[in-house]
């Protein structure tokens, strides 16, 4: 299935745009994009993901949080004029004249399938289940095809020293989205094999966190059920006005901090 649908109706009529004017939509100037080799004109301040909407296209996959977090708009375009291939997410990424792009589909990189409950925190686990990962020619493609800037290639390197959580930590910023595979003349499948990493390192090699234990056996012993309750039983103006009126962490707020009312913790 395509990931993309285009409104014919919509497409036609967007092509017979004109170049050049100030957009109707009040959006800024119109501007050339080709989608598939396709042109397109589309205002200027708009992201690839928006621009093509208003060009017609309607997104049934590839678009889930349409705030950078869930890696499902991996697009992969190139300025006129010049050779390199660039990549980008379509819901951050905002649209510039000529260019050519298009979006990767689904990207059909090995994923591992294993038992999570008898991996061990043992660097061998990762390399049963992916020995590609010893096929890194460490030319960098990935990190550079990374929109996340995560340092790919190192952290393959490191898990090839057996450091997994060095892997686990570089990798943190990884949304999955597929194109470091996409790039990767060794076929390794990264961000499948950079999940594992962080699962095992989760799991089995940091301490257990302290408060985290205290918290599931209060809800356990049924700690909040009287709260969520009444929380059940309210309206909605009252539930309204107390998520408004809810005490909020500071941004900027350190490890220490404590709410003011403690009643629910
Ligand atoms: S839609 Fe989720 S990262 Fe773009």
């Amino acid at each position: 299935m395509s990931k993309i649908e285009e409104r014919q109706d919509q497409s036609e009529q967007s092509e017979s745009l004109p170049v050049g004017p100030q957009s109707t939509t009040g959006t800024g100037e119109l501007i050339p994009v080709y989608v598939m080799g396709k042109q397109y004109m589309v205002p200027e301040t708009l992201t690839i993901m928006k621009a093509m909407e208003y060009a017609g296209f309607k997104f049934i996959r590839g678009c889930g949080c349409r705030g950078g977090i869930c890696g499902a708009c991996a697009t992969v375009y190139r300025k006129e004029g010049e050779y390199k291939l660039r990549v980008g997410l379509a819901c951050q990424t905002v649209v510039e004249p000529k260019m050519y792009l298009t979006q990767i589909p689904f990207y059909p990189a090995n994923r591992a399938r294993y038992d999570f409950s008898k991996i061990t925190s043992a660097p061998e686990e990762i390399y049963k289940l992916y020995p590609e990962l010893f096929r890194c020619v460490a030319c960098n493609l990935c990190t550079k095809a990374c929109p996340m800037d995560v340092q790919v290639m190192d952290a393959i390197s490191a898990l090839k020293q057996g450091n997994i959580a060095r892997a686990a930590t570089l990798s943190f910023s990884c949304i999955q989205c597929g194109l470091c595979a996409s790039r990767c003349m060794g076929e390794l499948p990264q961000y499948h094999i950079f999940q594992l990493a962080r699962r095992i390192y989760g799991s089995k090699i940091v301490p257990r966190a302290g408060h985290l234990g205290q918290a599931v056996t209060a809800i356990s012993e049924g700690r909040y059920e009287e709260w969520l309750r009444m929380l059940m039983e309210m309206g909605e103006e009252e539930l309204r006005s107390r998520y408004q009126e809810r005490e909020m962490e500071p941004p900027m707020a350190g490890e220490d901090w404590v709410p003011a009312n403690v009643e629910y913790l």
